[in-house]
Formats: C-alpha cells, structure tokens, sequence
C-alpha cells in the first residue's frame, strides 16, 4: 500500500500540496481529479522523487515504510513508475532498444542481470501481441511522428515490459486526444496484473468511462477536497468543481 500522509510540498518557497492525505490500495484502480493547478502533477512528481519540491511536512509511505528521502532510483526499484519518464524525442532509438535499456536498468537496480536479447525478443513479442499490436511498432524510432495514440501505446508497452508494482499515469498532456485515452483505457487493466496500484491522474471523466475507477480522489488547492467512486465523476461533470467545499 502507498500512504500520502500530511503531505506540504513546496516548489521555489510556494506552498503547492497543503496537507495531502490518500491511500493507494493494491488490486485497486485510483483516480486522482481536480481543476488546472491544483496539484496533481506536483503530487505526482513528489511521488517518484523529483527533486525541484521540498517536502516540508508529512510523509510517504510504501508498505509503512517512509520513502521520502530516498532517490528516484531508489523508489524505481521499490517498483514505482511514471508515465513520461523519458525525453519526449530520444534521437535515434527505437522503441525495442529502448525498452531493453529501460528493462535493464530497472534489473540493474535490483541486482539482476541483463535480459538476454533472446529473451528480451519474445517478452517484446508477448507483449506486443497482448496489446494487439503489430511487431514493425517495436522498430519505430521513439515518438518520432507519433500520434497521441502510438504516443500513449509505446507507454503502456513500456508499462507492460516494466511491470511495475505501482503506476502513475499523469494524463495532463494527452488530455485532449480521445484515442490515446482510450489506448490506456482499453489497456490499462490488461498490463497491470493484480495486486498493482494503479493511479491515473485526469482531469477529463471520458478515460473514467472506459476504466472505472475503484476510489476517485478530487484535488483542489493543494488539498484533498472529497473522495467518492466511479459515480463521483458524474456529478463533476454536470457540476463541475464549484460545489466542492476546499477547507
Ligand atoms: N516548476 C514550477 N515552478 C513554479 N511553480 C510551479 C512549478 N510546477 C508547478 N508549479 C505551480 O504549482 C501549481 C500546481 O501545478 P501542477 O502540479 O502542475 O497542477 P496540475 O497538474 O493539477 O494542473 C500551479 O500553481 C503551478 O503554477
Ligand atoms: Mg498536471
């Protein structure tokens, strides 16, 4: 389980996260909302270790134990992942050398050894074939000319190779693009086995209806303002986010 307890976080001495409190279940599907601003990257970001925010106050805890000072290194062995974790332009890989390298700095920093190309070869091929996708995709050069969609596809290939036990999709700067939201939609509960915790941060509900999410969390300023289920998001679109009492 990944406990946000009294979280403040600041960035250039501005107080952005102003007492988080959330808990993120394993087996669960999380969703985080709220207005533009409101923090969700900036949550996001902390999670994984950034290190442009301070925390000032609180703590974040995998499995009860705190993981506010260690390096994001460090959290990406523990099995945290973030969408966008890579420069969106990498000149001159593919998708395929660069997921070997991402596999194998992720096994690196669990002690293991490298995947053998072989290997590597036909965990590719799997995958490939439980996202419906075709194998020429593997050899496309990494986001070049990509649509939202293929964008958001070699994310969640990345995702399934990865297999991470906790993952955060940050989903701000696809928002506007229907298909690559139904790509992680239509594949999100494929790639992520069980007892993974899975937190997709939206501030569109069209993703909402393709997966449902088992415990929805508004942010606003900084706080987290109320927490419902699946139908919460109903009511944030016919409402909007006005009626939402901040403390
Ligand atoms: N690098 C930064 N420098 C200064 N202010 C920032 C930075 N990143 C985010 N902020 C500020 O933090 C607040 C929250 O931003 P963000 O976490 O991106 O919100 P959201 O993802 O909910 O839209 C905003 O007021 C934004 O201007
Ligand atoms: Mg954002």
């Amino acid at each position: 389980m990944l406990e946000i307890k009294n979280l403040h976080v600041e960035i250039e001495g501005k107080e952005i996260l102003k007492g988080v409190n959330l808990k993120l279940e394993k087996g669960k599907v999380h969703a985080l909302m709220g207005p533009n601003g409101s923090g969700k990257s900036t949550l996001a970001n902390v999670v994984m270790g950034h290190p442009k925010y301070t925390i000032t106050k609180g703590e974040i805890l995998l499995d009860g134990q705190s993981i506010n000072e260690l390096s994001p290194d460090e959290r990406a062995k523990k099995g945290l992942f973030l969408s966008f974790q890579y420069p969106s332009e990498v000149d001159g890989a593919t998708i395929s050398t660069f997921l070997r390298q991402a596999l194998n700095s992720s096994r690196k920093a669990r002690g293991e050894e490298p995947i053998s190309v072989l290997d590597f070869h036909n965990l590719l091929k799997e995958k490939l074939r439980l996202l419906n996708t075709e194998e020429s995709f593997a050899e496309r050069y990494l986001n070049q000319g990509f649509s939202g969609g293929e964008k958001k596809k070699s994310e969640i290939l990345q995702l399934a190779i990865l297999n991470p036990g906790i993952a955060i999709l940050d989903e701000t700067d696809s928002g506007t693009d229907i298909d690559a939201l139904k790509v992680i939609a239509d594949n999100i509960n494929k790639v992520m086995g069980e007892n993974k915790i899975v937190l997709i941060i939206t501030h569109y509900k069209r993703i909402l209806e393709h997966v449902k999410p088992d415990k929805l969390s508004i942010l606003i300023n900084g706080k987290i303002a109320l927490e419902g289920n699946a139908e919460l998001v109903d009511q944030l679109e016919e409402k909007g986010y006005g009626w939402i009492e901040e403390d």
